[in-house]
């Protein structure tokens, strides 16, 4: 019979229960995933009692209130605290969200708070995301073109063009969606993912760019695109409402009208 032996830091332990004594009576638990690669203890959850009547109303306000009032160690990425910049991306009650835009109140019992699914830990809720980007680099995202602009003039384009924009410019690379995606979690490492092909066809059909023979090229291969099956999850999470699934059902449909 075969053992398998858990790594040493996959079991995530209980931690400790911070109650600052409020005597409140509007109560939230928060229940935290903790984990210092400084330390050699596993992961733990840390549960955190928060008066919301002392509180914003966004679990990332939870998380500022906590890291400012009663535990500075608490690690995670913000910036924008308006749903822009994509940092503060975590897995909220089972779903991948922004803690900025995420209301408290729409979350029943505790708050259960862990970092984007498998992905590398760096600390507490900050994931590593240095191949999420590398991956993004790797599919050119800049405008590319054959005929050469002179430096005074703009690359015009039409209503209808700059309409095929639409739900592809607004994503904010949050990572929402890949990390939701089986086929990312088991081949991450060859699959690009949702987010990073949302990406590609916004460059595919972006009017002024010259170079989609190439980007259709670079995409054409049985891990970099044909791992999506579908499953839909990506759409599902996405916190700006896009729909990456779609995107790359278009470019499927553009590799097959090429053939
Ligand atoms: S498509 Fe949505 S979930 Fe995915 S990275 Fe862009 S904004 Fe985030
Ligand atoms: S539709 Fe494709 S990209 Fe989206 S979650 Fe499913 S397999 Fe992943
Ligand atoms: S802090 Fe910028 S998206 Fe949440």
């Amino acid at each position: 019979m075969v053992q398998l032996t858990l790594p040493p830091h996959s079991v995530v332990k209980k931690g400790q229960v911070v109650n600052p004594g409020t005597g409140a009576n509007n109560v939230k638990k928060f229940i935290i995933y903790r984990w210092d690669p400084e330390t050699p203890d596993n992961p733990r959850t840390d549960v955190y009692e928060i008066d919301l009547d002392h509180c914003g109303p966004m679990v990332l306000d939870a998380l500022i209130k906590i890291k400012n009032e009663i535990d500075s160690t608490l690690t995670f990425r913000r910036s924008c605290r308006e749903g822009i910049c994509g940092s503060c991306a975590m897995n909220i009650d089972g779903t991948n969200t922004l803690a900025c835009t995420k209301p408290i109140e729409e979350i029943k019992g505790a708050v259960k708070i862990y970092p984007l699914p498998h992905m590398e830990v760096i600390k507490d809720l900050v994931p590593d995301l240095t191949h999420f980007y590398a991956q993004h680099a790797a599919i050119r995202p800049w405008l590319e073109r054959q005929t050469p602009i002179p430096p005074d003039q703009e690359i015009l384009q039409s209503k209808a063009d700059r309409a095929k924009l639409d739900g592809l410019y607004e994503c904010i690379l949050c990572a929402c969606c890949s990390t939701s995606c089986p086929s990312y979690w088991w081949n991450g490492d060859r699959y690009l993912g949702p987010a990073i092909l949302l990406q590609a066809y916004r460059w595919l059909v972006d009017s002024r760019d010259e170079m989609a023979g190439e980007r259709l090229d670079n995409l054409e291969d049985p891990f970099r695109l044909y791992r999506c099956h579908t499953i839909m999850n990506c759409t599902n999470t996405c916190p700006k409402g896009l729909n990456p699934a779609k995107a790359i059902v278009e470019i499927k449909k553009l590799l097959i009208q090429r053939r």
